[in-house]
């Protein structure tokens, strides 16, 4: 166990921490199924030994120096189909988040990948639970780089490596959670179309002519936005594209 995070209202109340793990989704589902845990329990560890990231990929940092954190969240509020609306309000949180660390370019790489300087620092681990047509409860995961060094792939950067500072760990966690619970409480107000238009502010490329692969196939485009499911909108020459997550890589 661990002392809760005092800043947030209902986030954060009840904290576990765990030295070492697995994934934290995947404990989080497994305590949080066994009993009737409350909204904003947190989980959190220093060593993800097999984190999990979007697409069936593994999430992999060096230990005790990033966040690595998953969120129970009870959004029976939302129908299935706008699950999706989960993705944003986290986003948009670690981008809240990171502007108090970063003046840099902060993005949103569709669906929630989060960037500074054309880097990947984050990412986004949403696992829901559905009951019928009611979303008993999700598991909101995230990983931020934050005090590593190094990357194996030149694509990954940290707020070290952005800043050349480092920084308390404790801190930023409950920075997030307290920029969750603000975009969570206007999710269930039906603030949807604020958080659709301050996500659609931040997406990566977004009104730029860039290249995307689907179905093996490279072609050019322009992301318009996402469409009323949370699907990727690309203008291929004038022709209008929706994709989901597993459907469109993107290129150059
Ligand atoms: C991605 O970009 O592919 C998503 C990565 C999500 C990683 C976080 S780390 C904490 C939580 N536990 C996991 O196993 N994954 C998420």
């Amino acid at each position: 166990m661990h002392k809760i995070f005092a800043k947030p209202l209902f986030l954060g109340k009840k904290v576990v921490f765990l030295p070492q793990c697995h994934s934290t989704n995947d404990e989080l589902v497994s305590i949080a199924k066994n009993s009737n845990e409350p909204e904003g329990f947190v989980l959190y560890t220093d060593d993800q030994i097999r984190g999990k990231g979007q697409r069936g990929n593994v999430w992999v940092t060096e230990p005790h120096k990033n966040i690595l954190m998953s969120v129970l969240l009870k959004p029976k509020f939302l129908t299935p189909k706008d699950q999706y609306f989960l993705n944003l309000v986290v986003g948009l949180a670690a981008i809240d988040l990171l502007r108090n660390y970063s003046e840099g370019n902060l993005k949103l790489k569709w669906p929630n990948d989060v960037y500074l300087n054309e880097k990947k620092i984050g990412g986004i681990l949403i696992e829901n639970n559905l009951r019928g047509t009611v979303l008993e409860s999700s598991i909101a995961g995230i990983g931020l780089n934050v005090n590593q060094k190094g990357f194996n792939i030149s694509t990954a950067t940290s707020l070290y490596l952005e800043t050349g500072k480092e920084n308390d760990r404790t801190e930023i966690m409950e920075k997030f959670l307290v920029y969750l619970e603000h975009w969570y409480l206007r999710l269930k107000s039906s603030s949807q179309s604020i958080i659709l238009g301050e996500y659609h502010k931040l997406m990566m490329w977004r009104g730029e002519l860039r290249v995307f692969e689907s179905d093996g196939e490279e072609f050019e485009g322009e992301i318009l936005g996402i469409d009323s499911n949370g699907r990727l909108t690309i203008n291929r020459a004038g022709k209008l594209l929706n994709f989901g997550i597993k459907e469109v890589k993107f290129v150059r």
